[in-house]
């Protein structure tokens, strides 16, 4: 392996951060030696309703799993990320958003903010909504979103939100599971110049429902579109706030009371609702957002993620509103109208901390010096990265064109399970190594395990586990515990495997290799081929269907999919694009498929099983490595498999 390049820690940020290198070391140790101490201390960071007593009740046995945080402590999660603000920075800036068209914005303070969340949850109640129910929130990157959320937390109820590039059978699905009987959303959104049509959406999946019954649905009237309105069903959002009182007392709820669900796919069935709590998952938001981010009040930290992902609302919504911060959302794409429409923000907005996902900078590295040339972006002090591996190209990419070679790069590793960031560089305390998460957050143990489970020790490489819980890590998958259990608990005994592989180099850095599981990351999204596969079977002219990753230059990986038509249909290019918005239609536009090959016949074990490998190596070009496939039931495939790959390049 050839030795990183290493950046250290520039010399003004081990002065002014929060912690230098040695002050990270030494409280490292302390939160692992000391564990409990550790995040009882850190649990003061809230305002407590009533405080805890008891910090830590956590097993990771399948056998007698639990995990519960701070559990006899009460708080209010909105009231922690606006109320306790409104004393000395009810003025100072809650939300910086910014239109998808150049020169749109708008300014939120936390009095305003509080104002609306606390008329939006008198509202909620007037529709009958209860602390514990679940509220689907499928809405555009626009500010209602981050009230309808604190609404829901204000009065105890759930949230689910669905990312609104979803189809409406996606979000049926999601509704469905968790019968959710209430949905938000607007008329439309607005994205890179495009109108997203979303009210459409909802009306087509309350019919799809099958489990629940949708009897209301919010909708705020964002673009001039014009929307059917169900009488008695549907009710306008500026009509339902301007009937409400501005005062709404925050809910007393159980740290371990539910604070939201959100949905991730995993390498089997369905996509499973991750199940969040409230007092740890708080502390643990807040608290890695100022570390991680070396966060200061009055800076504006702007993660370019999307609320229908875990990384909008640990770092849109809660870490930073919890933390004062003026958090900038952002409702369009970075490259509308061109591609220098980030840089621009920054320049506009005197950006301070870029937080952005590894494919969007591939996307800007490829049109070279012209996303960054002439923007001031001398008011960045931070740059972060989140979602997939960096290649180290594009880091220096990064580093050179938006951090001038003078801003840091924290490179986070996490998962929607996990609430916020385990492993990731502090500004002021990790020499960086471009392409590496580092080291461990406070109070995090990360392994490395063989497939035996056998821990390894120093330099190597293995399934990346976690040998303690923290304070942010998910509950259970709504509705199904023992799929919780079976799924992050069973691999490996007594720990919580992630379904990451990953390399620990001789300086104790850690190195994400990718999923081991059947998940692939595309563009920075998870998918599930067992997903991509049910979809693709339930089209009446598909027999057969086997989905894998390929190395893909911009979105990490691209959708590889091998279809076996039924004997009666023919391919044709046609047939491609039918089952290519199929896809789309029963996913969203995030699952179009890169590549579809037409297989006579799959690669299969004698009992059956796809020889995924095999197909993984071929989409990838590496027919050189194939390895054994003498197991196969009818090897003859993978010539003719083989052969059929080389004639679509
Ligand atoms: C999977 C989790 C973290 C919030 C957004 C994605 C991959 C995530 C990194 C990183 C390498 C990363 C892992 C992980 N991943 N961050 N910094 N370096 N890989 O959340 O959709 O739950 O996906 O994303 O494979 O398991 P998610």
């Amino acid at each position: 392996m050839k030795e990183a390049t290493v950046y250290p820690v520039p010399a003004h940020y081990a002065e002014q951060s929060l912690l230098n290198e040695q002050q990270y070391l030494e409280l490292y140790r302390r939160s692992i030696e000391d564990n409990e101490g550790f995040w009882r201390e850190q649990g003061q960071r809230l305002d407590w309703i009533k405080p805890f007593t008891q910090v830590k009740n956590t097993s990771f046995d399948k056998d007698d799993l639990h995990i519960r945080w701070y559990e006899d402590g009460t708080l209010n999660v909105a009231a922690n990320c606006l109320d306790r603000h409104l004393a000395e920075h009810a003025d100072s800036n809650a939300i910086l958003w910014v239109g998808d068209e150049p020169g749109q914005s708008r300014e939120i303070s936390y009095r305003e903010l509080h104002r609306e969340v606390c008329q939006f949850a008198n509202g909620l109640k007037s529709l009958g909504v209860k602390k514990g129910d679940v509220v689907t929130i499928y809405l555009p990157m626009i500010p209602q979103a981050a009230a309808a959320m604190l609404a829901c937390a204000r009065i105890g109820a759930m949230h689910s939100v669905v990312f609104a590039g979803f189809s409406p059978e996606a979000l049926a699905g999601r509704m469905d599971d968790g019968h959710s009987r209430i949905v938000i959303t607007a008329n439309a959104g607005k994205r890179g110049g495009r109108s997203v049509v979303l009210k459409e959406n909802v009306d087509r999946a309350i019919e799809l429902c099958k489990e629940t019954t949708v009897e209301k649905a919010v909708v705020v009237d964002y673009t001039d579109d014009q929307v059917n309105m169900v009488p008695g069903r549907d009710v306008d959002y500026a009509t339902l706030l301007a009937e409400q009182s501005d005062d709404c007392p925050a809910e007393e709820m159980s740290a371990e009371d539910p604070l939201f669900i959100l949905y991730t796919s995993g390498s089997t069935g369905k996509p499973k609702g991750v199940l969040h709590t409230s007092g740890g998952y708080l502390t643990y938001a807040s608290l890695t957002h100022e570390y991680v981010f070396d966060y200061r009040r009055g800076e504006r930290f702007w993660c370019a993620a999307d609320i229908g992902w875990v990384t909008g609302h640990s770092y849109i919504i809660y870490g930073p509103l919890a933390n004062g911060a003026t958090t900038v959302m952002y409702e369009g794409v970075p490259n509308y109208p061109d591609v220098s429409r980030v840089a621009s923000i920054i320049d506009e907005h005197q950006i301070d901390v870029l937080y952005i996902a590894p494919t969007a900078i591939r996307a800007l590295m490829a049109e070279g010096d012209k996303p960054t040339a002439g923007a001031d972006l001398s008011s960045l002090r931070l740059l972060g990265t989140v979602g997939e591996p960096i290649n180290p190209e594009a880091w220096r990419w990064y580093h050179d064109h938006f951090g001038r070679g003078r801003c840091p790069i924290v490179d986070t590793w996490w998962q929607t399970e996990t609430g916020a960031a385990l492993l990731t560089p502090l500004p002021g305390a990790t020499a960086l190594k471009p392409g590496s998460a580092t080291r461990p957050f406070f109070g995090i143990r990360p392994a490395l395990v063989d497939n035996e489970g056998n821990v390894l020790e120093g330099a190597a490489e293995g399934n990346l586990v976690l040998l303690d819980s923290w304070p942010g890590q998910m509950r259970t998958v709504f509705g199904d515990h023992q799929r919780f259990i079976d799924t992050y608990f069973s691999t490996f005994n007594g720990m919580y495997f992630t379904g990451d592989g990953a390399r620990r180099d001789e300086d104790g850095y850690y190195w994400i290799t990718g999923r081991v599981d059947d998940v692939l990351n595309v563009s920075g999204h998870r998918m599930g081929t067992a997903e991509l596969e049910s979809a693709l079977v339930a089209h009446p002219a598909v027999a057969e269907a086997a989905v894998v990753g390929f190395p893909h230059d911009i979105k990490g990986q691209g959708i590889y999919i091998y279809v076996t038509l039924n004997s009666d249909r023919q391919p044709s290019e046609e047939m491609h694009r039918t089952l290519r918005d199929w896809l789309r239609s029963e996913i969203g536009p995030i699952a179009t498929p890169d590549v579809i090959q037409w297989a006579p016949g799959l690669p299969k074990t004698r009992s059956g099983k796809i020889m995924r490998r095999i197909l993984r190596k071929i989409a990838a070009d590496e027919v050189d490595q194939l390895g054994d496939i003498s197991t196969l039931a009818d090897p003859s495939v993978v010539a003719e498999l083989i052969a059929r790959h080389e004639a679509l390049a």
